[in-house]
């Protein structure tokens, strides 16, 4: 990978990517694209930004001819709650947008695009825990149909047109750095926000929903090491499970206490209970294990200790 376009590259997991990789490659060989504008300098000072929506083709080919890319990190996608309430825009999003970045791979000879999965894949028909690589993939919310489609029109170019495209199934992602985006595991970060702030804390999820997560720097981990392995080597491409912890609210809740005593919570569970319930309580990653070396580096005690740290100096700065 020598210039790299990120798509999506103002939210949760493309604000932190980025600059992980302007570290590794350098900051005049990472592009930053995002449908909306950088209007508050949030990617730094430096490091060329572009404004384009995933669905123009044409746009996205003049900047991908501009800036003489090579591999994209496409990121740009409508989460599990916003395309619940927009499964026509979620649909156009994740399909349409990943297939006009698959088209011009192979118009442009692209050598590498990463497009991540999720958990939302599964659904019916599917062990609840542990998982499997290969298991039935029957998702009920739209955001787990694209997800779907997504990584069957992956391994369709791999396969059709040998195109080195790869993508790995995130659980809830965990972060303190940009707020997520629109999804059924956000209460997991929000739920930092009002811990380091006092208040407290209205869980959409009932207390004992289990799902997968996964810290923030154990993503980009997982997303680098998987854009750096060796293509010939990787059996699977497009789906790859990858796990760090998996906890309901209430353990979550219980390990903050364990750090701010007072810290209050409540349940209220909403519409994003349903999409919580169709999906699995933990993942069995062996696969990504086995091909391309992964392994985690928190666990949801270490996870809750940082996440407490930051934010607990972001309030003291009146940041948050
Ligand atoms: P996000 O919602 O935080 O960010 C998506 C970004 O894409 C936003 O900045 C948005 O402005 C941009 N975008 C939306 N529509 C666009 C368009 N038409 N053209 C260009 N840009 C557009 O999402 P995220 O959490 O950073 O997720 C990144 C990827 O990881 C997605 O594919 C998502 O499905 C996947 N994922 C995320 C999580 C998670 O917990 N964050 C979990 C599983 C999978
Ligand atoms: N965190 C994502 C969501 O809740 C999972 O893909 O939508």
């Amino acid at each position: 990978m020598n210039k790299i376009l990120v798509i999506g590259a103002l939210g949760q997991i493309g604000s932190e990517l980025i600059l992980a990789l302007r570290k590794k490659y350098g900051t005049e060989n990472v592009i930053a694209a995002d449908l909306r504008p950088d209007t508050n300098k949030k990617l730094g000072e430096d490091g060329v930004f572009e404004v384009v929506d995933v669905m123009d083709k044409d746009e996205l080919r003049n900047i991908i001819k501009k800036h003489n890319i090579d591999s994209i990190f496409h990121l740009a996608a409508i989460l599990s709650a916003v395309g619940e309430k927009n499964p026509a825009l979620c649909w156009n999003v994740n399909i349409n947008g990943s297939f006009n970045v698959l088209d011009l791979g192979v118009e442009l000879g692209l050598k590498r695009i990463i497009i991540p999965s999720s958990m939302a894949v599964w659904g019916k028909n599917v062990e609840k825990e542990n998982v499997k690589q290969d298991s039935v993939l029957q998702p009920t919310s739209v955001y787990g149909i694209t997800k779907v489609t997504g990584e069957l029109i992956c391994d369709y170019y791999v396969q059709r047109f040998g195109l080195d495209c790869r993508g790995l199934r995130y659980p809830g992602i965990i972060s303190h750095g940009t707020l997520p985006g629109g999804g059924t595991t956000d209460y997991a970060v929000d739920i930092f926000y009002s811990a380091v702030k006092g208040e407290k804390y209205t869980c959409f999820l009932s207390e004992d929903t289990m799902l997968p997560m996964m810290f923030m720097d154990d993503c980009i981990k997982a997303t680098m090491q998987l854009a750096e392995a060796d293509f010939n080597k990787l059996e699977h491409h497009s789906g790859f499970n990858v796990t760090a912890m998996s906890f309901t609210p209430k353990q979550l809740a219980a390990e903050i206490k364990k750090i701010i005593p007072d810290f209050e919570i409540e349940y209220k569970p909403d519409f994003r209970q349903a999409i919580a319930d169709s999906w699995v309580w933990s993942i069995d990653d062996s696969v990504a294990r086995k091909e391309w070396g992964w392994k985690p580096d928190f666990d949801i005690t270490a996870m809750t200790a940082e996440m407490i740290r930051v934010l607990s100096e972001k309030h003291k700065k009146g940041l948050i």
